[in-house]
């Protein structure tokens, strides 16, 4: 697997991947196997967009070695230890695999700490490689690393030109913590793909808007999982390596920064 990210406990994670949240459930399998074609090697799914059971179908077609595709899904309204194990389980079910690359709980709702003692049973049993958290934020990240043996490997959470996460980025690089984004194109929100900055710095690496978005956050080693049901601009998403934005440029997109979610989550 190239071009990845190491983990707190040295599991390789691809730095570009493919997430398929709201993508209807009969395309999906088409969607994840021609992302899969053109050299995606992370998929993003959770129990509650409903496609785990495509996304398995697609991977097993895909005829890759298990260990070239690094899969993601998300435990949802888990209510305590026992419901988290059967969860998991069905989760392995409906993705049809041996093991999960990495799980992450949803959100941190109901009793979380409970949620994520029977993930680290889990993860201590071999049935996942990594585990993690979505959504959490400052104050619920804090309180679970008070109170975990096995320090999270990833938070997924908002992040986008105009919403940064800046001060959670920092904690989680100070604890070794990977920062991934959901919705890294803002999913088109807020004039995102027409906002005249990016479109200016697009027009001088002869970029889009999306790329020069993708860009600045995978400069800053925050992994992006960027979701279309189109194949050429899935490629266009992939093909951010071969420029670079400079200081001053960073300092622009930084500007963007509107401090709250765009989509009243957390
Ligand atoms: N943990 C969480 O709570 C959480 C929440 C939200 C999302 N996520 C994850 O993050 C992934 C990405 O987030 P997202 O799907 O919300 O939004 P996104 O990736 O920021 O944006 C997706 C939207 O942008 C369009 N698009 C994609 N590439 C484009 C391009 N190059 N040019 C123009 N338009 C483009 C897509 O349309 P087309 O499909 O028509 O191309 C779609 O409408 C999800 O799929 C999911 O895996 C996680």
């Amino acid at each position: 697997m190239e071009n990845t990210i190491t983990l707190n406990n040295g599991v390789k994670m691809p730095r570009i991947g493919y997430g398929v949240y709201q993508i209807p459930s009969i395309i999906t399998e088409k969607c994840v196997a021609d992302a899969l074609n053109i050299g995606y090697r992370l998929v993003d799914t959770a129990q509650c967009y409903g496609n785990e059971k495509q996304v398995g179908r697609a991977i097993k077609k895909s005829q890759l070695a298990r260990d070239e595709v690094f899969i993601t899904t998300k435990l949802w309204g888990g209510r305590g230890y026992r419901d988290t194990v059967d969860s998991i389980d069905s989760s392995l079910k409906n993705l049809d695999l041996d093991y999960i690359d990495l799980l992450l709980i949803h959100e941190p709702t109901g009793d979380y700490l409970e949620i994520y003692r029977a993930m680290e049973d889990a993860y201590k049993a071999g049935k996942l490689r990594a585990i993690g958290t979505a959504n959490f934020l400052e104050e619920h990240f804090k309180r679970l690393t008070a109170n975990c043996t096995v320090i999270p490997a990833v938070d997924q959470v908002e992040t986008h030109i105009f919403r940064q996460q800046k001060n959670l980025h920092r904690l989680l690089e100070e604890n070794g913590v990977i920062h991934e984004s959901w919705s890294p194109l803002a999913c088109g929100r807020n004039g995102f793909f027409t906002n005249s900055v990016l479109l200016r710095l697009a027009k001088k690496y002869r970029k889009t808007a999306a790329q020069v978005g993708l860009r600045f956050l995978y400069q800053q080693d925050i992994v992006i999982i960027p979701k279309s049901t189109h194949i050429e601009r899935m490629r266009e998403n992939l093909d951010i390596l071969n420029f670079e934005i400079n200081e001053n440029e960073i300092n622009e997109l930084y500007a963007l920064e509107q401090g709250k979610s765009l989509f009243g989550w957390w």
